[in-house]
């Protein structure tokens, strides 16, 4: 039984049809980062920022789980690894693939925050300024979503499972934001092995024993089955 940690970034989505960030037609070619992924740039125009989730929220319901989502939910179903995917997106498709040991370390677009009490509630599919919070009745709805200066969710839990794997794999991410771009390097300190499966080499990818390079519906099937014995 080999303990497998699998980080996932915008890239296992890509094929879904959900844009990634620092794509040319990334979502970060369109909007600034400080004005919908920061608390200050919902202080400043919540009702942009709720625009922005609602349409993502939109795009991830009419989105559908791809061959890379449903593979790992395969490796998990089989049972012979323990797999944990710690994944930086925000759309259920690891779920609706039917992954079930599964963190989201930057928070999920099903999820509503109260900015003001901190209560959570499933968020409904079109969030409003006006909303009141189910707890405080006061008007301060957010995206249950990590922005960039806040603290990733379960670091503590993540940082752990790292340490006690047998392989970390990360699926799908360019490497450039930290805590998730320094797990590669967390891993390899705890001696731990360490592979790569990207459309091409991520910011990190020298830190890796070992990469695989393309479509993440190709190469992550093949990986899957190469572990399930199978090829
Ligand atoms: N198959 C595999 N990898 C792909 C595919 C694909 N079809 N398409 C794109 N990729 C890779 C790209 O090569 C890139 O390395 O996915 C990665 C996407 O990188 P980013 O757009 O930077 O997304 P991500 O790494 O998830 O961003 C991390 O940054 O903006 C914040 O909070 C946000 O969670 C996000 C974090």
């Amino acid at each position: 039984m080999a303990r497998i940690v699998v980080l996932t970034g915008a890239g296992i989505s890509a094929e879904s049809g959900l844009r990634t960030f620092r794509a040319a037609d990334g979502l970060w070619e369109e909007h600034h980062i400080e004005d919908v992924a920061t608390p200050e740039g919902f202080a400043r125009d919540p009702e942009l920022v709720l625009r922005f989730y609602n349409a993502r929220r939109a795009a991830a319901a009419a989105a559908t789980p791809n061959a890379a989502h449903r593979a790992l939910a395969r490796l998990e179903a089989d049972g012979r690894h323990e797999v944990l995917i710690v994944t930086q997106n925000v759309d259920d498709l690891h779920e609706r693939g039917g992954s079930r040991s599964l963190i989201h370390m930057h928070g999920a677009l099903t999820g509503a925050l109260c900015a003001r009490c901190g209560h959570r509630w499933t968020a409904p599919a079109v969030m409003r300024v006006s909303d009141p919070c189910p707890a405080c009745a006061r008007p301060a709805a957010r995206p249950d979503i990590v922005w960039f200066g806040e603290m990733p969710y379960r670091m503590e839990e993540i940082w752990q499972a790292l340490r006690r794997a047998d392989l970390f794999v990360s699926i799908g991410t360019s490497g450039n934001v930290y805590p998730a771009a320094g797990f590669v390097a967390d891993a390899g300190h705890a001696g731990v092995e360490t592979l790569e499966l990207n459309l091409e080499p991520s910011a990190g990818s020298r830190l890796f024993d070992a990469a695989r390079h393309g479509p993440a519906t190709r190469i992550v099937p093949k990986w899957v089955a190469e572990m399930l014995g199978e090829a």
